[in-house]
């Protein structure tokens, strides 16, 4: 009967908890006093901080790197796209600041996960820093809080790898503290969207934390897309990159197809752009590059074989793709032997290292793998990127390069100028003009009179 009793009551109390916590993110909901805490301050974190602090939410940004920590307390930005005023603007408001110290991961409500989720050498996905920085913030959780991983990954990563993690210290998931998973779309450089105007995709572990979380973003981001499960919401993530991958890879092959039929693939594609429905454009280029596309398919591709399935679309798309440097570099030396010279021995110019243009970005950017390979050639190479002064230290290669300064005596100086990543800033008439050779991975040099004579696509 005691027992009973007891048992009744605890299980009133919990009830009791629960809605007060309900209660509670309602109020706070309401009165936009809900704290964010933004994990991992990168390229999407950095953003995604910059958004919920404008929008009047009281912002704490937690890194592991204290230089970046330091930097962003002095009012300036560690990414090009997001510029000084506006994290001085953030900062001097007095609604956002960084910090190394975990133990304020206890002081807030809500916390974004924004970790990196690379390869490791084996291609396999890289955990390493969900389950670090979900160690920590377990170790200050606090009833009630919201936890959202946005970082890319397979399906099953919040509640397999995370929830285990996060229920260490006897908290449940989705009764003591709510869980969901929002895939970050952040495009830098992206000129029409910014992470406050790109609909966000939530799902929960269960249908209050999808709420809560919804209700959240919805006080910084356009719209939110709730859907039936943490699944399913890491799901789509991967759909949209695999769509990405697979249709380049399609492009890229036809460019070679093309190529060697005497057919522009650039031109083909404005074309059949033409065509007001059932067509979207995808561009060929040197190869794919980002902390995204490259990568995300193999987190399915890995979780698919713990189900026995193969991934042919993405495993055909990554061969195609992973071989367009070296097509690249195919097309340079046989520019060269036109004019009588080999690729050993030339002095190559890389124009742009970042993986796409007007970035700063130059993860597994393919302008590096051109590089080591036209060296491998024993080409003497040297790069320009007015985003990227220096090469800094990578996961996999480590160039020590420093950018050229660009001149119309310089150019002329190169055997052969490679367009890798087509930024805006370049003036390619004057380059085309400048330079011997050309070879143009972009397409950069399409609009300059006279091109045929000097510039090779490839
Ligand atoms: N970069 C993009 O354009 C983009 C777009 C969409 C999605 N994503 C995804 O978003 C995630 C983050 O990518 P990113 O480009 O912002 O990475 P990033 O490398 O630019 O930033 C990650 C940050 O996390 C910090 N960090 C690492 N471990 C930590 C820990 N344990 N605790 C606190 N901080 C830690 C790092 O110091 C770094 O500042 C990845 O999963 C990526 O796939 C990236």
């Amino acid at each position: 009967m005691f027992a009973d009793c007891s048992l009744w009551n605890f299980r009133l109390s919990r009830i009791i908890k629960e809605v007060r916590f309900v209660r509670d993110w309602a109020r706070k909901i309401k009165e936009k006093q809900v704290t964010v805490g933004v994990l991992g301050l990168g390229y999407v974190g950095l953003p995604l901080a910059g958004e919920f602090a404008s929008a009047g939410l009281k912002v704490v940004g937690f890194d592991i790197d204290e230089k970046k920590v330091r930097t962003l307390n002095s009012g300036r930005s560690i990414i090009k796209h997001v510029p000084h005023s506006q994290v001085k603007e953030i900062v001097t408001s007095g609604l956002f600041r960084a910090t190394a110290n975990m133990a304020r991961l206890k002081s807030v409500d809500a916390i974004l996960v924004c970790v990196p989720t690379p390869l490791t050498q084996n291609r396999e996905p890289d955990m390493q820093f969900i389950i670090s920085s979900t160690k920590t913030i377990a170790k200050y959780l606090q009833r009630g809080q919201l936890i959202v991983l946005e970082s890319t990954t397979y399906p099953g990563t919040t509640r397999e790898v995370m929830a285990p993690i996060l229920e260490g210290g006897g908290l449940k998931a989705g009764r003591d503290f709510h869980l969901a998973y929002s895939p970050e779309r952040e495009d830098p450089g992206n000129k029409d969207f910014s992470t406050g105007t790109i609909p966000k995709v939530v799902g929960g572990l269960t249908k209050k934390c999808c709420e809560i979380a919804c209700r959240v973003y919805d006080i910084a981001i356009v719209r939110t897309v709730p859907v039936s499960s943490l699944e399913t919401a890491e799901a789509t993530k991967i759909l949209e990159n695999v769509y990405r991958c697979v249709n380049i890879a399609m492009v890229n092959e036809l460019k070679v197809v093309f190529d060697r039929m005497g057919i522009d693939v650039w031109e083909v594609i404005g074309a059949a752009s033409s065509k007001p429905f059932g067509f979207k454009a995808f561009y060929p280029g040197p190869g794919l590059g980002g902390h995204c596309i490259p990568i995300d398919p193999f987190y399915l591709t890995w979780k698919a074989r713990q189900y026995d399935m193969p991934t042919r679309f993405i495993e055909l798309a990554g061969e195609i793709n992973t071989s367009m440097p070296r097509y690249v570099v195919t097309k340079t030396a046989e520019a060269l032997n036109e004019h009588c010279k080999s690729l050993k021995g030339s002095k190559v110019l890389v124009l742009g290292l970042a993986y796409k243009k007007d970035i700063d970005d130059l993860r597994e950017s393919p302008s590096i793998e051109l590089i080591e390979l036209l060296r491998q050639k024993g080409a003497k190479v040297d790069y320009n990127d007015p985003y990227i002064p220096r090469t800094h230290k990578q996961r996999q290669h480590n160039l020590r390069m420093a950018s050229k300064k660009l001149s119309a005596i310089m150019l002329a100086g190169y055997d052969v100028v490679l367009i890798s990543t087509d930024h805006s800033d370049y003036d390619y008439n004057w380059i085309v003009k400048s330079a011997r050779l050309v070879v143009d991975a972009r397409n950069a040099t399409a609009a300059v009179r006279g091109a045929a004579r000097k510039v090779i696509k490839a």
